[in-house]
């Protein structure tokens, strides 16, 4: 009998070991590159920010120390200075990092629709300082902000402010609407590593947004839809929703893309080479001229 006490007690501590091995290599592949990197552990942290409302944080889990590093980073040198009277941002760091490292070290030009208090904008700004980044708002807010209570009195003044505790010199600031301000970059034959679709959250425009962006986005360069997983204060119709317009326009673009992430936001690369669509629609096609 204690022949087999002691044969259980041994196999008992040979289990210990494997389990303690195994954790011991589980917390070295989460603080790995490839943890930040690897698709599936990307959804996984994704996964639980679906469906949160604008005014709600996203319920978070316990994020790769890089991130939550350059989270708290962001907000001691940038956060803590500025005035951001609301965060809708930051809950976003974790999935940005999918795609910012593919800019870093590069002087790369970056297109914001929708700036606001420049939150995301500054965000840019300080974690890329090579890029330029091109913010379109109206300053005047959205519907949304009516049925929240934002105050929008101050608010490009306060983006002025907010942007020049990173560096305003690499800010182009356009005010208008979005649609407007991209045919106009379309015409000057402007071309973008990264676009960030976050202006009107009505889904004809966020449609608009899309369309009229998407010829503006280099090969490999990345279209981030924020609040893709939103649910509206303004109501369910499907018209109110940016989710439904993103599910849309991926199911004309989708065979030149690759979807990233889809949670919160929706984040693609755009993978192909310019289409034979994109051609036949650039104005320099019609007057026969090239502007690359
Ligand atoms: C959600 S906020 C942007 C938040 C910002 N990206 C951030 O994370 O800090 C949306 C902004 O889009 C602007 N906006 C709404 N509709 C617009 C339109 N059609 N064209 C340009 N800007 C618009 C609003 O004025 C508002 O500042």
């Amino acid at each position: 009998m204690s022949e087999e006490l002691e044969l259980v007690a041994s196999e008992n501590q040979r289990l210990l070991k494997e389990v303690r091995q195994l954790r011991a290599r589980v917390k070295a592949l989460e603080s790995s590159r490839w943890w930040r990197l690897h698709p599936r552990f990307a959804l996984r942290r994704l996964w639980p920010f679906r469906g949160a409302t604008r005014d709600e944080p996203p319920r978070t889990e316990p994020k790769p120390p890089q991130v939550t590093d350059l989270t708290e980073r962001f907000q001691a040198e940038v956060m803590a200075r500025g005035t951001f009277s609301h965060d809708w941002f930051t809950g976003n760091i974790a999935s940005w990092e999918l795609v910012l490292q593919l800019l870093e070290g590069r002087p790369s030009n970056i297109l914001e629709l929708g700036s606001f208090e420049g939150l995301s904008a500054s965000f840019l700004l300080w974690r890329l300082p090579e890029a330029r980044v091109t913010c379109v708002d109206t300053f005047a807010g959205s519907p949304e902000h009516l049925a929240l209570h934002v105050d929008r009195s101050q608010l490009e003044d306060t983006f002025d402010r907010n942007v020049a505790l990173v560096d305003a010199a690499r800010v182009r600031k356009i005010a208008g609407k979005s649609a407007d301000c991209l045919l106009k970059l379309r015409h000057s034959g402007e071309r973008f590593d990264f676009i960030y679709v976050d202006a009107s959250h009505l889904a004809l425009d966020v449609i608009v947004d899309a369309a009229l962006a998407w010829p503006l986005l280099v090969p490999g360069g990345v279209l981030v839809f924020d609040d893709y997983g939103w649910r509206s204060p303004l109501g369910e119709d499907p018209l109110l929703l940016p989710g439904p317009a993103v599910d849309a326009f991926l199911g004309l673009v989708g065979r030149h893309c690759e979807v990233v992430a889809k949670g919160a936001q929706a984040i693609v690369r755009k993978t192909t080479p310019r289409s034979a669509a994109e051609t036949l629609a650039d104005p320099a096609h019609e007057t026969g001229s090239s502007q690359r």
